[in-house]
């Protein structure tokens, strides 16, 4: 049996937050937390969303201090406005940030207690507040899944919460709110769908649905994202981006993910990089000890649909022509190239390897690593200059 999970409503295209107006209409809500950040608090996304609400007649306060990598004390200071202005509904505004800082703020509006405890899988009691995400960058996925990610700067990681009932109510991806992306984060977030796109396909819980979602994604980010990053006006480029990421967030938030993940969550929470970075760097570091020992020709697949042309599937012998792909996008995307130019210290890897392996986004993966397989793994990618 097949359970594909997503919101209740998804809205993708120009002009597609006008759709809010029907959605909000009939009284069903007094007051909104909006939760934005600093910058697109000032953009038209924001005032068209006050323009809906008005519409409505529902009221609203806005929290707008999100940051990159959202930590405990935000959610704690985000919350304290939730009972403060007695707000029955959320609406997030912005990337993956966003969306996550208000999924948690859902969790605490209605199961109480302190964030830390809902990390891990199927850990939250009561259905969070109902979530509106609109979404501005393409794309951590983060509008369509039951995933939040909350750093705890105390012990300096990335905690996953994963649960059904994080899905949001509505997902908005108007091209309108894309088109401002600057380049940095058109390719690093662009890089992250691709990454959950080929964890998803790889995951030991796809399923047909998901990896049709999965391969379409990494063929629509395969013809876009580079069209994207050079030249954001483009419109067709920006909207196959959204759809992609839109596809890549639905098939691993349903087959979740894998060792890239885990790693990537430990470097965010550890040196606040940007996450879509951090996996751009690792995927193909992990790939390469995936194509090596994974029997099988899920890499031929997804070779498929990068564009590159095979003859032989088998994932050992494509393996190094997918890597060298994905080592091309960075190049073209001025992602670092290893992990040193990326910032990692040695000295941490210790760490960064045990955390991973605490990780729930690693549970998934077709291939069970070691510690001191991590450990080898991530001293290559430190060292090695890859192209
Ligand atoms: N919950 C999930 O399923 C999931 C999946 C992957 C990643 N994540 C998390 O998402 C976060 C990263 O999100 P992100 O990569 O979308 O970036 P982000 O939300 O952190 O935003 C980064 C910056 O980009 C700016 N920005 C956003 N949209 C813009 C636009 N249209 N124009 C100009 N500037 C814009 C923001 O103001 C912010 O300063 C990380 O914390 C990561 O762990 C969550
Ligand atoms: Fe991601």
């Amino acid at each position: 049996m097949i359970n594909l999970l997503s919101p209740s409503k998804n809205y993708l295209g120009k002009n597609c937050i006008e759709y809010l107006n029907a959605e909000l209409s009939g009284n069903r809500f007094r007051r909104c937390l909006i939760i934005t950040d600093s910058f697109l608090v000032k953009s038209p996304t924001y005032k068209r969303v006050l323009k809906v609400l008005s519409n409505n007649t529902i009221g609203y306060k806005t929290y707008d201090q999100t940051m990159p990598n959202p930590t405990v004390q935000c959610v704690d200071k985000a919350y304290s406005l939730i009972s403060a202005n007695d707000c029955d509904f959320l609406i997030s505004i912005g990337g993956g940030s966003a969306h996550d800082l208000a999924k948690a703020v859902g969790i605490k509006a209605t199961s109480k207690g302190n964030i830390r405890d809902y990390a891990g899988v199927d850990k939250i009691p009561n259905e969070i507040l109902p979530l509106i995400c609109i979404n501005t960058t393409s794309g951590t996925g983060s509008e369509v899944t039951r995933f939040t990610i909350i750093t705890d700067t105390k012990e300096q990681k990335k905690m996953s919460i994963i649960d059904n009932k994080l899905i949001p109510w509505i997902s908005i991806n108007d091209t309108d709110s894309l088109m401002t992306m600057p380049k940095g984060l058109t390719g690093a977030t662009g890089m992250d769908a691709l990454t959950h796109a080929i964890e998803a396909y790889l995951s030991t819980d796809s399923n047909t649905l998901t990896d049709t979602y999965a391969l379409k994604a990494i063929d629509l980010i395969n013809k876009n994202l580079i069209t994207a990053y050079r030249d954001g006006s483009n419109i067709a480029a920006r909207e196959n981006m959204a759809k992609a990421q839109f596809m890549a967030g639905i098939a691993f938030s349903n087959a979740s993910l894998g060792y890239v993940h885990a790693i990537a969550h430990q470097l965010g929470g550890l040196y606040n990089l940007p996450h879509g970075v951090c996996n751009a760097v690792l995927l193909p570091i992990v790939l390469e000890q995936l194509g090596s020992r994974l029997e099988g020709e899920e890499l031929g697949d997804i070779a498929n649909a990068m564009g590159i042309s095979v003859f032989q599937k088998k994932n050992k012998y494509i393996c190094p022509r997918v890597i060298l792909r994905i080592l091309d996008m960075n190049k073209k995307l001025n992602i670092p190239t290893n992990l040193t130019e990326l910032g990692v210290k040695k000295e941490d890897i210790s760490k960064i390897c045990t955390m991973a392996l605490n990780d729930a986004c690693r549970l998934t993966s077709p291939i069970q690593f070691t510690y001191e397989e991590l450990v080898y793994m991530l001293n290559q990618g430190l060292k090695e200059k890859r192209i």
